[in-house]
């Protein structure tokens, strides 16, 4: 890998907890960053409050990524804008929610986990794939959790039976599952994929709002994901999970090609009708 001076970095959801600390952190080490939320006026004040804190300024990127239109047009400021992009780190998410809440859809009308955890993430890494290439060697990042539940094929987006938990966990399964199909469209790219559980239940915004009582410090989940963002023994490493530090096993399903392949096309078929 390069120099962190020498990288452009993208993180989603940079306005709150993790992707906070880790914009911060990137900053601080001199990183070109570009720092995605959905508020305008949380962004300016990011964008204020890093500056002040670090001395180094950062761009920032305004999209609701509960609407893949403003994913694909989140991708294509990007490819306007920048001529390299070293790490994507898609960050952003929905937790589970308050606790007996109902379901909820995005603005294309798919469940809204489903969503913003794995098909925003998804094309935002299929659409940005081209620019990673050229910038070789760059790294994706995607942040998931230990929190995996296998897809019903019979009901993937939770139609039946919906709590915020079960919707929260099966996205995030998806999003290991697109980590790993992501990996090998890019071998022999030099641009790497990994996915990770920060850390259990930091102290967050989406953890708050569960009514879930801290057990990690965002300290924690952001050292798991600065090594994946930016330790040099990570370079080359590819299609891999971990947990914190650790690499583990996500949920079998994971390793079925068979259910990846559906939850693919599955994607695909929802991304592409959303972008009609
Ligand atoms: N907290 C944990 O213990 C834990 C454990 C495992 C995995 N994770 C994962 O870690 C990542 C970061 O979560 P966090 O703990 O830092 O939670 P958080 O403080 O709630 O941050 C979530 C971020 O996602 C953004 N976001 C949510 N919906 C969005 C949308 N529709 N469009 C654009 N941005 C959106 C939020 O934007 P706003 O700032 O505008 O709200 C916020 O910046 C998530 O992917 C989460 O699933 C967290």
């Amino acid at each position: 890998m390069r120099p962190l001076e020498e990288q452009t970095v993208l993180v989603t959801g940079a306005t709150g907890g993790l992707g906070r600390a880790l914009v911060r952190r990137l900053a601080a080490h001199g990183a070109q960053v570009v720092a995605h939320g959905r508020d305008p006026k949380r962004l300016e004040e990011l964008a204020l409050d890093v500056e002040r804190d670090t001395g180094t300024s950062i761009d920032t990127v305004q999209a609701d990524l509960a609407d893949l239109r403003e994913v694909g047009r989140l991708a294509d400021a990007v490819l306007e804008e920048y001529d390299a992009l070293h790490v994507l780190v898609n960050n952003a998410g929905v937790g589970f929610g308050s606790p007996g809440a109902a379901r909820e859809v995005s603005a294309n009308g798919i469940e809204l986990r489903f969503a913003v955890n794995h098909l925003a993430s998804y094309l935002l890494a299929l659409r940005l794939g081209d620019l990673l290439r050229a910038s070789a060697p760059a790294r994706v990042v995607q942040v998931a959790s230990a929190g995996q539940l296998a897809l019903d094929p019979e009901d993937p987006l939770t139609e039946e039976g919906y709590d915020g938990v079960t919707a929260y966990r099966r996205a995030k399964l998806a999003q290991v599952m697109a980590t790993y199909d992501l990996a090998a469209d890019l071998v022999g790219s030099d641009v790497t994929v990994n996915a990770l559980h920060p850390a259990t239940f930091m102290d967050t915004t989406m953890v708050r709002e569960a009514g879930q009582q801290p057990v990690s410090t965002v300290e924690e989940g952001l050292d798991a994901t600065w090594r994946l963002v930016a330790d040099p023994a990570l370079d080359g490493v590819s299609g891999r999970y971990f947990d914190g530090v650790h690499e583990a096993q996500p949920d079998p399903q994971a390793d079925d090609p068979g259910a990846r392949a559906w939850v693919r096309a599955l994607s695909d078929r929802l991304v592409a009708d959303a972008l009609v």
